[in-house]
């Protein structure tokens, strides 16, 4: 046995009193209908309270409380650190009579106590029997909310903000309401250790002492179970905040403000995790508006942390209005820059060069640097997938990224691989999701995209996790350990992402989103901005449809490695379902399945909506293992679904149609609505939050 050198701290847990709860209101429901229970649904677990257990007496609660086997779990912190686990791993022992579980910290113990309930509750105790290892991938695995301090979520589709910025008692934190102990719990239960609080299209008064005393009072909440607190920042702050006249990073007054108002950060909480900055994009202040560039901005921020261990997550996603290919501009501001940063800067890139579209290819910075930490951002909350109406379970998506290889050192240089440091070595690695929680009862408005924030924690842990193994797992733990009910439903979770591309934007078309909701179809839409039109990225016309970012076009392909960028620039050999990303094709280009370019794309638009159509009959067909309001609450939106396949088939079809000139190919249904008539509809124009679906053309399903 190799775990040796054990404190004299063993706790034999099983058996163990309950802890007292100093709960002020147990508010977790236990009729697990509601959906609030996320995946503690089979544990029925109760509410933990607001403040009180450490983190050890956590772990050792979830064992005392919801351990079924007769086997006992000993949870035993390692007392000379064992290298490999690092900070947060663990290792459970199956060997013996007992089960033993060991770590470095109390967090790995933590972490290790989910785990076996995990197994537990997914009737996997069974098949274990020698030592489980596990380390995190990624060591930051952080949510980033794009919550505003009024209380509203940009492209948030679960209510209003979860922080009740008015409501937050600083000075008695346990007389807070425990959402915020349950928020916790839920994230550390599938390894999630840091929580950016707010948009970054950031306010500056997160920064002022009111603010500030309410954000440690959450990190006080959050600190036993290994969650830290970041925020975003108005990089205009000491403008706005202190009167100063200029926020420019290399000027001495600006740079002593932030140094005091960081000193100030880690006076209130110690264990303060950094910035999130979206700098000199889409209208936020910048370096650059002072002439300086990212390097310098980001460098200012990183040497007031560094003292303090923080870190600064330096967004990538800049482009401006006048650049004909918006795909290409991170590279292009970025790479310049490349070796200037410090090492505790990470660039965070968005999985793909535009805008967490359905499907991207990965985003080339990440093959690019050389001498720069880069992470992956994805966006849990669904903007482009269907908002809180669709069923769409992202993980497929994202893996697709991390898996994609860059050949930026030759094979196997893959964007996981990159980020994970295993590449070139980082002195931090993280990961970022954009959180899809708000204040809903069911936490994310619809109840599978719960599966959503359960998979980037999952996948932040270990991106080695098929997604189907995620999808059974968390449908076990969720709803029922029926094998009929996970093999459906588990295998329509899988291809609904697939799904979702066909019905919305097949082949490598993006971005022929309505905006600025970005839900629904709108090829035709106009805005302020030529980059913010869907026909700046369709290009329909006489002559065909997609855009050309080969060698001849905008030359985008150019920006990956050999041989991909070969590989993509030759129409024979680019991945079709890239294909209209990368290429301007006529009409009726020739695909490999022999078809032409017009007769494919409507029957991938079929497919999907027969996708679509078809998840309904699979959740009618599991009506007898789910509970009646979850049952309906997902059968209603799946018909939304079902029918917005339709709408977006209707309507964009109908829509190149006027360039094409060519007929319906048979094996697709005929058109329910007019185009006339579509291109009337304009939804929720100003609401991020509720689609006014009301609005919406009536379709039927047949
Ligand atoms: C998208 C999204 C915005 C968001 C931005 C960002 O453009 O529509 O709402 O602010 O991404 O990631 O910063």
């Amino acid at each position: 046995m190799r775990i040796k050198n054990l404190t004299s701290i063993t706790f034999v847990a099983a058996g163990l009193l309950a802890l007292a709860s100093c709960s002020n209101n147990n508010t977790r429901t236990t009729i697990g209908d509601d959906g609030h229970l996320l995946w503690f649904n089979s544990l029925q677990m109760e509410a933990p309270a607001t403040l009180g257990p450490t983190t050890l007496q956590i772990a050792q609660e979830n064992i005392a409380k919801y351990w079924k086997s007769d086997r006992k779990v000993e949870l035993k912190l390692n007392n000379e650190a064992v290298a490999e686990l690092g900070t947060e791993g663990f290792e459970i022992d199956f060997s013996g009579a007992n089960i033993c579980a060991s770590a470095n910290s109390e967090v790995g113990l933590l972490y290790a106590s989910y785990e076996l309930l995990r197994l537990q509750e997914t009737d996997e105790l069974a098949a274990q029997n020698g030592k489980l290892t596990s380390v995190p991938a990624f060591e930051r695995r952080v949510l980033n909310h794009w919550d505003n301090l009024d209380g509203t979520v940009e492209r948030g589709f679960a209510g209003h903000s979860l922080w009740k910025w008015d409501e937050i008692n600083a000075d008695d934190v346990a007389a807070n309401s425990n959402i915020y102990a349950e928020y916790a719990s839920a994230n550390a239960s599938v390894g999630i250790n840091g929580t950016v609080l707010n948009n970054v299209n950031a306010n500056a008064d997160i920064l002022t002492e009111d603010y500030l005393l309410k954000v440690k009072a959450l990190a006080e909440i959050f600190r036993p179970y290994g969650l830290k607190v970041y925020l975003s920042l108005n990089f205009a702050a000491p403008k706005h905040l202190a009167n100063l006249e200029t926020s420019d990073p290399l000027d001495n007054e600006v740079v002593a403000w932030w140094n005091a108002k960081v000193a100030e950060i880690y006076k209130l909480i110690p264990d303060f995790g950094g910035f999130l900055v979206k700098a000199n994009s889409e209208g936020q202040s910048g370096p650059q508006d002072y002439g300086r560039t990212h390097a310098d901005g980001a460098n200012m921020i990183a040497k007031a942390l560094e003292p303090f261990g923080g870190i600064v997550m330096w967004r990538a996603f800049v482009y401006d209005a006048q650049s004909p290919d918006r795909a290409k501009q991170a590279v292009e501001e970025f790479m310049p820059l490349d070796g200037q940063f410090a090492d505790n800067v990470l660039i965070q890139i968005k999985n793909g060069p535009v805008d967490f579209q359905p499907r991207e290819p990965f985003s080339p910075l990440f093959g690019q640097f050389e001498k720069t930490q880069a992470m992956v951002e994805v966006q849990i909350t669904q903007e482009y997938l269907g908002h809180s109406n669709h069923l769409v379970f992202m993980h497929p998506m994202w893996k697709e990224c991390l898996d994609s290889d860059t050949y930026e050192r030759g094979e196997g240089s893959t964007v996981g691989a990159i980020t994970e440091g295993k590449v070139m070595p980082y002195k931090y690695t993280a990961i970022a999701g954009v959180s899809n929680v708000g204040n809903d009862r069911n936490w994310c408005g619809h109840h599978f995209a719960q599966a959503n924030w359960y998979a980037y924690g999952r996948m932040a842990w270990n991106p080695e996790l098929s997604s189907e193994q995620i999808a059974n797992e968390w449908l076990m733990q969720t709803f029922s350990k029926e094998k009929k009910f996970v093999d459906s439903v588990g295998k329509l979770m899988v291809a609904s992402r697939e799904a979702c591309v066909k019905y919305e934007m097949p082949l490598g078309l993006h971005h022929t989103f309505k905006g600025p909701d970005h839900y629904g179809p709108g090829p035709w839409d106009r805005s302020i901005r030529p980059d913010w039109e869907p026909a700046y990225y369709h290009k329909a016309a006489a002559d065909g449809l997609g855009f050309d970012r080969t060698m001849k076009g905008s030359g985008a392909v150019a920006q990956y490695h050999e041989p991909l960028k070969s590989l993509y620039n030759d129409v024979a050999t680019c991945p079709e379902n890239l294909i209209l990303w990368f290429h301007h094709l006529p009409w009726d280009y020739k695909m490999k399945s022999g078809r032409t370019l017009w007769d494919e794309l409507c029957l991938t638009f079929q497919s999907g909506i027969n996708d679509a159509r078809s998840f309904v009959d699979i959740w009618n067909s599991v009506e007898q293992y789910v509970d009646h309001q979850r049952f309906s609450d997902v059968k209603v939106r799946l018909e939304r679904q079902a029918k917005d396949a339709i709408w977006w088939r209707d309507a964009t079809i109908q829509y190149f149609q006027q360039f094409s000139g060519m007929a319906l190919p048979d094996g697709c249904q005929p058109f329910q609505q007019k185009l006339e008539k579509l291109m009337k509809y304009r939804i929720g124009i100003t609401n991020y939050e509720n689609p006014k679906i009301e609005t919406l053309p009536e379709y039927k399903l047949d």
